[in-house]
């Protein structure tokens, strides 16, 4: 375990992740998911429930690198297609997947059209943007064909009463990550989050409850959950069947 402060001020936050580029988050990105054990056993779960589902085909928005693509095409290949909306991680998505690669192209989830019975996504509810969060779902659920099911992994903070508690949700939510890195390298990647976090730039984390309201309010009816490494105190990764 490194030594460091936890408890840290926004100001020392932006200091350490000031230069922090894009290119080193693409490169150290499977790093560091690959040594997340909530992020693998949430990954995991996703795919065994895909397997327990009647689908003909299957759209997963933000790809990234390509680790969850990397998963389902292992075994739904002849189902998938996949959209991103980043050149620079459709570039990396590529060079992981070559064999794949005309399955996984440019397109935003937030105003893509096109139907497929089951769509998903992992750790990309958490970077649309407030405004756009509710609009998004909707978006996926008229691009759901009758019955199709919406299945989404991500990130959650614990729950909080007011907009003006929530910079405290997502303190409790980080120093308990940052009480856990292993490595310098996992550590710059959760401060770079939750400085993103609360300025509100790139990284909009909300709880639970948010989203499955919000799926309530996109006409999604049925909505089984489940949490995987999630602490009332802390949230985790919780993730959503619904249809
Ligand atoms: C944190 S990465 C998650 C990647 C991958 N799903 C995983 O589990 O590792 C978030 C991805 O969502 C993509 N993304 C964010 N907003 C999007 C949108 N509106 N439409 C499509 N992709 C989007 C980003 O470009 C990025 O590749």
């Amino acid at each position: 375990m490194i030594d460091f402060e936890i408890e840290i001020g926004l100001e020392e936050l932006r200091q350490q992740v000031d230069e922090v580029s894009k290119d080193w988050l693409l490169e150290s990105y499977d790093t560091v998911l690959l040594s997340s054990r909530g992020y693998q056993a949430m990954i995991e779960s996703m795919i065994q429930r895909l397997s327990g589902l009647d689908f003909r085909t299957i759209c997963e928005i933000g790809f990234g690198t390509g680790l969850y693509s990397s998963r389902i095409i292992q075994f739904y290949h002849d189902k998938y297609f996949g959209i991103d909306n980043d050149p620079d991680f459709i570039f990396r998505a590529h060079r992981k997947l070559s064999k794949h690669a005309h399955l996984l192209t440019s397109g935003d989830g937030r105003f893509y059209s096109r139907t497929s019975e089951l769509i998903t996504f992992s750790l990309v509810y958490h970077h649309i943007p407030d405004e756009d969060k509710l609009s998004f779902l909707k978006n996926c659920k008229a691009n759901l064909a009758p019955q199709g099911t919406l299945l989404v992994g991500d990130v959650f903070l614990p729950t909080y009463s007011s907009e003006e508690k929530r910079d405290s949700a997502l303190y409790a939510f980080h120093n308990e990550r940052l009480k856990n890195v292993k490595s310098e390298t996992e550590e710059k990647f959760e401060k770079k989050a939750f400085y993103d976090g609360l300025m509100r730039s790139g990284e909009w984390k909300v709880s639970f409850d948010i989203l499955k309201s919000q799926l309530t309010d996109a006409g999604f009816t049925s909505i089984r959950t489940e949490e995987i490494d999630y602490s009332k105190n802390a949230g985790g990764y919780c993730l959503i069947e619904a249809k």
